[in-house]
């Protein structure tokens, strides 16, 4: 471990040595903790990271004044859909995304550093459970499509396939979600095709450009944003990885979507035929000043425009159909060949842009005394993964239906929306209307029928509680053979042993 007065010259060069004005009075352990924190902090980049918060705080807040003028929306040509359309065109696509599946090309990678401040968790939010009559977390919903994914895969093709399950995850997350996959042993799947890898910190820093001290033995350290992806797939050779094991395309996802649809062989097989190094699902934005970024182009090039960059003004700007112009909300659903992350990590990494977010940060006074300020006094600088859109050669994007693909959890219940309770509801309401187009019939607790609703808004609660299990069928697939013409008592939860019994 670095010395007091290698940390302390390399600090000084980087212009934030009063972050160790309390070493002095601290005890060995906490010394030691202190010096290991600042020990990896490389002098320049520090200074840099500093200088440019600082020059970014100086500007004036809200987006550029001309980024409006420069934004137009994606062009129809780079758009697919999976609704509209012909049934035959999605039918080849579904089948090219389960050939590259069967031949063990396909991985999905899992953005988990987050901290999930909104929804206010002390745990990472895949341990989250919204309620379901399974009890099951994000984590597990997302093992078992995956384990469903490789079935229908291994099926259609005759093969034993695998999907690598890549996570990445911070300081904050790396502990519990090890842990939590081990005592959950790995949710069935194969431990050696789970890779957990963790994304770097930066130091929050004040407006004037100091980094800021947490405690008097703790530097404010915050995950370097999601598109810290990729100097932590090149920090863990990832890439290398993943060429190990043939891997060409990999679906990167975020993780607290409930309807997340894993290794999408509809997306990936689209992506695939159309020969894009990059993609993005998206779903049409609800109302103008929903938090979700926008996907256009930007002086021409496809770009993400994230809601805290878009101005009140773009948002509300309506095509001549009535629609929103700006509509393809981006649902944090990428698709990229390895070749294009290879191309990035290497190259064009280095000229992203990071993101200013003022916060209010915790810190410790002149004296030591810790402080919780009520108006933002720092800046966190984060990277996002979608800013490498800018540098593809062959760019698409995907457009889903809202009800089958995105429910997000960011909230905590006193929400309105993107809530525990809007996150089950979204996925009962799907598994019901699922049920029904299998031929189900339900029935309450008197055995009366209960009405069927199969257009039901996805914000209420369904007149039937059913639960299916992914390992049963993940896109609503095959359920006829279990449920057709049979009326079930709700709540009605058709996991593999029940499925066995009914087809027996
Ligand atoms: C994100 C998207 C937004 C999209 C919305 C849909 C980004 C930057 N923004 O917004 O355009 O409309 O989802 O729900 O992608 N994460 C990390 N490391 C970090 C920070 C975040 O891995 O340092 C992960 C989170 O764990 C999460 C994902 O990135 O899985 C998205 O992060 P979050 O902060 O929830 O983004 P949103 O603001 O909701």
């Amino acid at each position: 471990m670095a010395s007091e007065r290698d940390v302390r010259a390399r600090l000084r060069r980087a212009g934030q040595e009063h972050l160790l004005r309390f070493c002095a009075e601290l005890a060995p352990g906490p010394r030691a903790a202190l010096l290991a924190e600042l020990g990896p902090l490389e002098p320049d980049a520090l200074r840099e990271h500093c200088r440019r918060a600082a020059e970014a705080c100086a500007r004036p807040p809200g987006p550029p004044p001309d980024l409006a003028a420069r934004l137009r929306p994606l062009p129809p040509e780079r758009v697919g859909s999976a609704s509209r359309g012909d049934p035959e065109t999605r039918r080849l696509w579904e089948e090219e995304g389960f050939r590259q599946i069967a031949l063990n090309k396909v991985a999905v990678l899992l953005l988990a550093g987050g901290q999930g401040t909104r929804l206010g968790v002390p745990y990472p939010k895949g341990m989250y459970q919204v309620g379901l009559p399974s009890q099951k977390t994000l984590y597990q919903l997302q093992a078992e499509r995956i384990r469903r994914v490789e079935q229908l895969a291994g099926q259609r093709h005759g093969t034993r396939c695998t999907i690598p399950w890549y996570i990445m995850t911070s300081e904050f997350t790396l502990g519990p979600t090890a842990q939590f996959f081990k005592e959950h042993d790995f949710f069935q799947l194969d431990p050696g095709n789970v890779v957990m890898f963790e994304q770097r910190m930066l130091p929050a820093v004040t407006f004037d450009g100091k980094a800021i001290l947490e405690r008097k033995d703790k530097v404010a350290m915050a995950p370097d944003g999601n598109g810290g992806l990729y100097c932590a797939l090149a920090d863990h050779q990832i890439l290398e990885d993943m060429e190990r094991r043939g891997v060409d395309f990999v679906h990167v996802y975020c993780v607290d979507n409930i309807l997340v649809r894993l290794a999408d062989p509809v997306f990936i097989g689209f992506c695939v035929l159309r020969g894009a190094d990059c993609g993005a699902k998206v779903v049409e934005k609800a109302r103008p000043e929903e938090p979700v970024g926008v996907l256009c182009q930007v002086d021409g090039a496809p770009q993400v425009v994230e809601y805290s960059e878009l101005s009140p003004e773009a948002a509300r700007r309506r095509a001549p159909d009535g629609g929103l112009l700006f509509r393809a909300g981006n649902i944090c659903n990428h698709f990229f060949t390895r070749g294009f992350l290879r191309r990035v990590t290497r190259e064009l990494e280095p000229s992203l842009r990071p993101h200013v977010a003022v916060k209010k940060v915790p810190h410790v006074d002149e004296e030591g005394h810790p402080v919780k300020p009520l108006t933002p006094n720092g800046i966190k600088m984060e990277k996002f993964v979608f800013d490498v859109f800018q540098f593809a050669k062959n760019f698409v994007a995907f457009e889903v239906l809202r009800e089958e693909e995105f429910s997000p959890l960011k909230n905590a219940d006193s929400a309105d929306r993107d809530t525990p309770t809007t996150a089950r509801r979204a996925l009962l309401a799907q598994h019901y209307r699922w049920a029904l187009r299998a031929g189900a019939h339900f029935l309450d607790t008197r055995g009366t029928r209960l009405p069927e609703l199969p257009s039901l808004p996805c914000d209420s609660d369904p007149p039937a509680i059913c639960e299916i299990s992914p390992l049963v069928s993940c896109f609503g697939e095959g359920l006829e053979l279990y449920l057709q013409g049979r009326e079930f008592q709700s709540p009605f939860v058709l996991d593999e042993d029940r499925a066995r019994a009914l087809q027996t």
